[in-house]
């Protein structure tokens, strides 16, 4: 689906992108890298939008920046930054970056209520788009990125500015998407759960590198749940018990305690734990998953330290 190979590129003495080569099969991968990475420039170059200073790539079988009329048929973009248009309302401008995408009028006009209808704005449709909340603006950026259905989805930060449950939503529906559709889909994201929670495969960008190309299951192939705890009591033997139970256990200091659960461990069998080799948990909070500090190591092996 994308090939790169060397692909550089410099906002004047800024390189965003330093290098990158990358192949990508056809699915669904996941963008994932701090503020500044080089995340939304690599979708940019993937457009066509900016062009790359050196190296070369193919998105969908055709060379980076060249024919693009064509390439943007099978493209849908959802921007991070805002792109819609005031004094719209939602189903002239959907209908109308249809039509810019290469649909004709009617059609277009008819995906727009149902694509609209399946981001859940089918009461709102006809507002103007500038009266909307930062929530219904994300939805109605999905909803244009997907009315002329595209072969290729690229999403840059789509849960950028939503409340938890607006984000939940969000989520909810690029799986959904991803079940249904037989739709290629790059998802760009500095939050690791909206990554984790929709794609398999993550490529993982720090300083306009790629630092690592891997399945969320290879990233956390140890997969705990890490909680920080203090016990009163004579700990041996509750240590002892946790460690049949397959779990690790970390000292921070004489009285902290990282125990690592496996996935399939409950919490509450700490508790019964405790409860049988009598001690006391005096304080207990989740503490980073594994998979977060896989993230963390990765980032950090790529800055040297
Ligand atoms: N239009 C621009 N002009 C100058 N520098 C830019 C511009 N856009 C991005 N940058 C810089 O390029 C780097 C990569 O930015 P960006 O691709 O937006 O990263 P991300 O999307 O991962 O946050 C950053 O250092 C950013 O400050
Ligand atoms: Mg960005």
């Amino acid at each position: 689906m994308i090939k790169l190979e060397n692909i550089s590129f410099s906002y004047g003495d800024i390189e965003a992108i330093s290098n990158i080569s990358l192949s990508l099969p056809a699915g669904i991968f996941g963008l994932l890298g701090p503020n500044g990475a080089g995340k939304t420039t690599l979708m940019k170059l993937l457009l066509g939008f900016l062009v790359p200073a050196s190296g070369r790539g193919e998105i969908m079988g055709q060379a980076l920046a060249e024919k693009q009329k064509s390439l943007r048929r099978g493209i849908g973009y959802m921007p991070e930054s805002d792109c819609l248009i005031p004094g719209m309302d939602a189903v002239a401008l959907t209908a109308y970056l249809g039509e810019l995408s290469g649909m004709p009028r009617q059609e277009a006009m008819k995906r727009a209520h149902d694509v609209l209808y399946y981001v859940g704005l089918e009461e709102s449709r006809y507002r103007q788009v500038e009266t909307y909340s930062a929530g219904m603006k994300q939805r109605l950026k999905l909803a244009q990125a997907l009315v002329h259905d595209p072969k290729l989805l690229l999403l840059d930060e789509p849960t950028s500015g939503m409340d938890p449950a607006g984000r939940k939503e969000m989520l909810e529906l690029i799986r959904d998407i991803a079940k249904k559709e037989s739709m290629n889909i790059i998802i760009s994201s500095h939050l690791l759960p909206d990554i984790e929670s929709t794609c398999r495969q993550v490529v993982i960008m720090n300083k306009g590198r790629i630092v690592a190309e891997e399945s969320i299951a290879g990233l956390k192939k140890d997969n705990f749940n890490i909680y920080e705890i203090k016990v009163v009591g004579e700990h041996a033997p509750f240590f002892a018990k946790l460690r049949s139970l397959h779990c690790g256990v970390e000292e921070k200091d004489q009285t902290l305690f990282h125990i690592l659960l496996p996935g399939d461990v409950a919490p509450a069998a700490l508790f019964r734990a405790a409860h049988k080799t009598g001690v006391q948990i005096r304080h207990f909070r989740q503490s980073r998953t594994s998979l977060e500090d896989a993230f963390m190591d990765v980032i950090n092996e790529a800055n040297g330290h």
